[in-house]
């Protein structure tokens, strides 16, 4: 059984999550309007990976025997000045929703629910993988500068990343 505040603040994190895969579906529309469809299919994959996340503390709240609640989730940005501006703005959004995995072990921690703890931590290491991997992204895109080549070469890499459902699981 959930206490009041854990379930409370997973609930917020259910709406946090979704609203991170509507940014990065929106993204994703934006790079296919620049025609970048690597770009735009890596996005689309994140989008996919966020739902996952917050399905994630929404199947974790119903084995803890509580209800999960929806809320309305924030209108994300539809454009950017730049591919770099678009991925600054994932490393702030990710660096914040960091913030958000920690304060919730923090609760966890002093509200001594281990279960919670333990559900989180696959979260904190997830959350180290995708700041390093945005981060990285954002670098290759401040060296490429203006050479559309290069660009167009981090569009074919980019493309080549596929979602993959963990088994049992659709997104
Ligand atoms: Fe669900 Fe990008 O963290």
């Amino acid at each position: 059984m959930l206490k009041k505040k854990v379930l409370k603040a997973f609930n917020s994190q259910i709406n946090a999550e979704l609203h991170s895969s509507s940014l990065y579906l929106s993204m994703s529309s934006y790079f296919h309007s620049l025609s970048l469809s690597g770009f735009a299919s890596w996005m689309r994959v994140q989008a996919q990976e966020e739902l996952l996340h917050g399905m994630k503390f929404y199947d974790f709240i119903t084995s803890c025997g509580g209800r999960p609640m929806m809320e309305a989730v924030a209108k994300p940005e539809a454009d950017w000045e730049s591919p770099l501006a678009a991925f600054e703005q994932v490393l702030r959004h990710e660096e914040g929703i960091t913030a958000k995995i920690n304060a919730l072990m923090d609760l966890a921690i002093a509200e001594q629910d281990h279960a919670a703890k333990i559900f989180l931590q696959w979260f904190v290491s997830e959350q180290v993988e995708e700041e390093a991997a945005v981060g990285g992204i954002a670098s290759r895109l401040r060296l490429i500068g203006k050479d559309s080549s290069g660009l167009f070469l981090l569009d074919a890499e980019l493309g080549k990343r596929v979602f993959t459902p963990p088994a049992g699981q659709a997104a």
